[in-house]
């Protein structure tokens, strides 16, 4: 067997941060509050649908596009909620997961040395998507102003285009921040994308988890942006589906027969009782997806003031399943990775250290991540590990 088994490609990827916390957690028995996944079932109604598909016969593969009433469903869903027209026999393709459609838009859009700014941190497969394509991503760093509010630099957005450049990867609401890109900031980042004729792919897999005030803009309705976006979505996180993977890609025709030329050939198709079951979760009435960020919201606060009182310095989620802590307050060092792999055995909890979604960790060392899509007797549970495991040496390290 020859030595480099591994496309070099990969090298330096590793296995994700998520595999190797999840086995720390069952290892250790702590407390999992590392992965992003909700500890609850989703809705009866879709649940029932994807067994009442099961017992129907709905188990042989779906057309390639994906089931036609979850298409329809899903131009429904977007002009119910953003007014976005679509035609779902071209503008709408079924996907295994929003990861699929990531890699099928990066796979079926990008030559080898195309150029793609994102914001960093990123979800951790945007990079290996990206290395996959052999292009080149050229990040623009999201940092905390003094109030916590993370933003970034329009001229380094600008600065960031090359003769290169083809492609702008944005996600918003955001992972890990939980930032949800103001209009202003969306619209700068437009204003580039159309000064260069550039398209933008956007994963809005958290649409419906936004809390307080702040408001989802999809890159898709700002002026002069339809035409050059493909929005990535999908069922996981809105309908406690995760294990599911059902996700769906959407914009013009152009662009979605673009990344489905690649998508066609890495799974075909997925999930076939799982999408009608995912129609009927789209279809759902304005009230459950109002209860779901309700109470996803009594989470956030319970587990952002927990980490409070355990004496962290702690960044509250505009949006998504994750609160960020600072650790320098009980780990002077600031290295997040070291507490991330000892937290499981001196304190029974697990996170996950923000490093791994930054191109220059640096960046991120110093901050942990935690999900807050968890029941609240089991937040509570980690809270009291962690107070008092970092309560009493750090109490008043003070909150932002
Ligand atoms: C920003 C972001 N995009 C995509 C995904 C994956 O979505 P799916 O499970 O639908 O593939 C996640 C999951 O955590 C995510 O945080």
């Amino acid at each position: 067997m020859p030595d480099d088994v591994l496309t070099s490609k990969l090298a330096g990827f590793g296995t994700t941060i998520f595999a190797e916390m999840s086995a720390l957690a069952t290892e250790t028995g702590a407390i999992n509050l590392g992965q992003g996944f909700p500890d609850t079932d989703g809705p009866q109604a879709v649940l029932d649908a994807a067994i009442d598909a099961i017992r129907a016969g709905v188990n042989q593969y779906p057309p390639g596009l994906g089931d036609a009433d979850l298409r329809t469903a899903i131009a429904e869903h977007q002009r119910r909620w953003y007014g976005i027209e679509l035609d779902p026999a071209t503008q709408v393709v079924v996907t295994a997961g929003a990861t699929e459609a990531l890699a099928g838009a990066m796979l079926g859009m990008l030559d080898a040395g195309d150029e793609v700014i994102v914001f960093e941190p990123m979800y951790d497969s945007y990079q290996a998507c990206l290395a996959l394509a052999a292009a080149i991503p050229v990040p623009v760093l999201l940092s905390p102003d003094a109030d916590g509010v993370y933003g970034f630099d329009a001229a380094d957005v600008r600065d960031a285009v090359t003769d290169r450049t083809k492609l702008v990867l944005l996600n918003t609401p955001h992972n890990p921040t939980g930032k949800v890109f103001t209009r202003a900031e969306l619209d700068a980042i437009a204003a580039v994308a159309i000064e260069h004729d550039l398209i933008v792919v956007t994963d809005e897999v958290y649409e419906h988890l936004v809390f307080d005030n702040a408001e989802h803009v999809p890159m898709a309705t700002l002026p002069g942006m339809f035409e050059r976006t493909l929005t990535i979505s999908s069922g996981g996180k809105t309908f406690h589906t995760t294990g599911w993977k059902i996700g769906w890609m959407m914009g013009p025709t152009e662009l979605v027969t673009a990344a489905r030329m690649a998508k066609q050939y890495l799974t075909y198709v997925n999930g076939a009782p799982f999408q009608p079951a995912t129609a009927v979760g789209l279809r759902l009435p304005d009230s459950y997806f109002n209860q779901l960020v309700a109470d996803l919201q009594i989470a956030r606060d319970r587990l952002v003031d927990g980490l409070r009182a355990a004496g962290f310095v702690t960044h509250s989620p505009e949006a998504s399943y994750f609160a960020t802590i600072d650790i320098r307050s009980a780990q002077p060092d600031g290295d997040g990775m070291a507490f991330c792999r000892s937290l499981p055995v001196t304190a029974g909890v697990v996170a996950v250290p923000t490093e791994v979604f930054y191109m220059h960790p640096e960046h991120g060392r110093h901050l942990v991540r935690f999900a807050c899509c968890k029941q609240l007797d089991v937040i509570d549970a980690a809270v009291e590990r962690l107070v008092a495991s970092f309560g009493v040496a750090t109490t008043g390290s003070g909150a932002s």
